[in-house]
């Protein structure tokens, strides 16, 4: 006969109503004020990134736009940060004599330009976001003229510009897709800072501004592209110029890995140092374009409901890191597995943007409740009087929708009320795409197709105290935001 599991046995034993394989009991204490260490939030750390070529597409032809920002202002009360770069930034020449905002052409829609123009106009409609933007201008030509040219015509319209990039992941400019001519001769981290250092105090100069230029801007990992490599090859007149310290970031990997939380944790360690830099020299660091999987996202795994859960952890997780901003990134309209509106459909990820954005409005500092080696998070954000303010509570085990959805028991300790209520972050699995019908909830509600307007009732689950603890049950693949106010 068949020698029983182990598993058998204790089912024997036990009976059937024991504990699933894979469920575990997680136990967070929340501190009452701030712990050691607790990281400052920016009034909206959930930014987005529009690719420099689509950002006129996406603010004049897609419906969602407008209000999926407008969500973001009604949760903080001021409009999500954009950035406006990308690839494209360095195949872009201002044109003072342009009236259309861009100019190129593409065999196919599809396909992002190999060289465009752009009019003052294009700064225009960026004046219009009641929003800040920061810019991202083209160092790749080595045309510095062009671009001061355009810097100031964005200065002096736009009166939401926060920051100018000079070049987009300049890393790649010795490669055989990018613009070459200031990589000409030999291109290294340390010729790219000293042409860095160069741009910046002349086009800070022209602009006569300090504090107007969003540095670095690498895509490639820290240490040998980043904050802690350029700020020391930077003398003190560009770091007058420099408002903050920009690098970009795409995980990649399959859905699995991605949303793992102590994937995510591992990921982000590498900036630890280049915040570190950053800060050390009185200035702020972001991401300024990260989103799932580069060049435009993967199909399997960037419009899922597991790259929502990615989107959401890793948010948290970065402001936990001080990273102050993180702009997701959104590319050509109709070809963007990654990003969270279309022109006729919703991606999973806007929900995990949302939830995050939800979890830290209004609040002043945020911690990590777990030490990020498991699959369980949590985190506590505070109010500006140091009070526990929500918890975001996280199981990142994968389940990709067929056999047992096993939940696993979070139980927080020190609350002060009687009570708690919560919204749940959930989908039928992590593979569940919004944009093929199988549509994530947020507390019970969704963001419709085209107009991206919130509909359903929203519905809070409410959980008693009992001696201080609460115990939540979250199934693999979900998230609970816990309001302790
Ligand atoms: C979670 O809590 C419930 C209710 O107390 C209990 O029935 C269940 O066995 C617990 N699950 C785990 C994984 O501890
Ligand atoms: C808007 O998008 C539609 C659909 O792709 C396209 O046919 C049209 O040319 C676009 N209009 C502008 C002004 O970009
Ligand atoms: C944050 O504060 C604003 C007012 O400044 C308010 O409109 C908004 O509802 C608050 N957000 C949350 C999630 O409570
Ligand atoms: C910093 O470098 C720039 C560009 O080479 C130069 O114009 C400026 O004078 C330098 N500033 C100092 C303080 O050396
Ligand atoms: C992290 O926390 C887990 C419990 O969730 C514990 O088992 C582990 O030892 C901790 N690791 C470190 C490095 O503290
Ligand atoms: C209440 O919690 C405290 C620790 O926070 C513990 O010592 C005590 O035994 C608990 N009481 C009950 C009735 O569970």
């Amino acid at each position: 006969m068949r020698i029983p599991t182990r598993r058998a046995l204790w089912i024997l034993l036990l009976g059937p109503a024991t504990i699933p394989a894979g469920a575990a009991s997680i136990s967070y204490t929340v501190p009452g004020t701030p712990p050691a260490g607790s990281s400052s939030l920016d009034v909206a750390p959930v930014g987005v990134s529009f690719e420099f070529f689509a950002f006129p597409s996406y603010f004049t032809n897609v419906t969602a736009t407008k209000q999926c920002l407008s969500n973001f202002r009604s949760l903080t009360g001021v409009w999500p940060p954009i950035r406006i770069g990308g690839t494209t930034q360095d195949r872009a020449q201002h044109d003072a004599s342009a009236s259309a905002m861009v100019v190129y052409t593409v065999a196919d829609p599809k396909d992002a330009p190999a060289k465009l123009t752009f009019g003052s106009s294009f700064f225009k409609l960026a004046a219009t976001y009641a929003g800040t933007v920061v810019i991202g201008l083209n160092r790749g030509y080595n045309n510095i003229a062009n671009t001061i040219a355009a810097a100031k015509v964005a200065q002096k319209s736009m009166s939401n510009l926060r920051a100018i990039e000079l070049g987009n992941e300049p890393e790649y400019y010795a490669g055989a897709n990018q613009p070459i001519a200031v990589a000409a001769g030999s291109w290294t981290p340390g010729v790219d800072a000293k042409s860095q250092n160069s741009w910046i105090a002349a086009v800070g100069q022209a602009l006569g501004s300090p504090a107007i230029i969003q540095a670095g801007n690498s895509n490639t990992d820290p240490p040998t592209w980043g904050a802690a490599e350029l700020i020391p090859n930077l003398n003190s007149t560009s770091r007058s110029y420099v408002y903050d310290y920009s690098h970009h970031n795409y995980p990649g990997g399959t859905v699995t890995s991605l949303m793992s939380h102590s994937g995510i944790v591992n990921n982000m360690k590498k900036f630890k140092a280049d915040v570190a830099a950053a800060m050390a020299v009185g200035k702020e660091y972001v991401l300024g374009e990260t989103n799932s999987v580069s060049g435009g996202g993967a199909a399997g795994v960037s419009p899922t409901f597991g790259a929502a859960l990615w989107t959401m952890d890793y948010v948290l997780h970065a402001s936990v890191l001080n990273i102050r901003r993180t702009y997701f990134h959104h590319g050509t309209v109709g070809l963007c597995y990654y990003c969270w509106w279309g022109r006729y459909s919703m991606g999973a990820p806007y929900y995990g943007a949302y939830a995050a954005q939800e979890a830290m409005a209004n609040g002043s500092y945020i911690a990590q409740l777990d030490n990020g080696s498991s699959a369980y998070a949590g985190y506590v954000i505070y109010d500006s009087a140091s009070k526990p303010l929500r918890v975001m509570l996280y199981n990142s085990e994968y389940y990709a929708g067929s056999g047992t959805r096993v939940a696993s028991n979070f139980t927080l300790s020190g609350i002060k009320s009687s009570s708690v209520k919560a919204k749940r972050l959930t989908a039928a699995s992590a593979l569940s795409r919004a944009d093929n019908g199988a549509v994530p909830t947020w507390g019970g509600q969704q963001f419709a197709d085209v107009t991206c307007s919130i509909a359903g009732t929203e519905t809070f689950e409410t959980t008693t105290v009992t001696n201080g603890s609460v115990t939540f049950s979250i199934a693999a693949s979900e998230a609970l935001l816990v309001y302790l106010q």
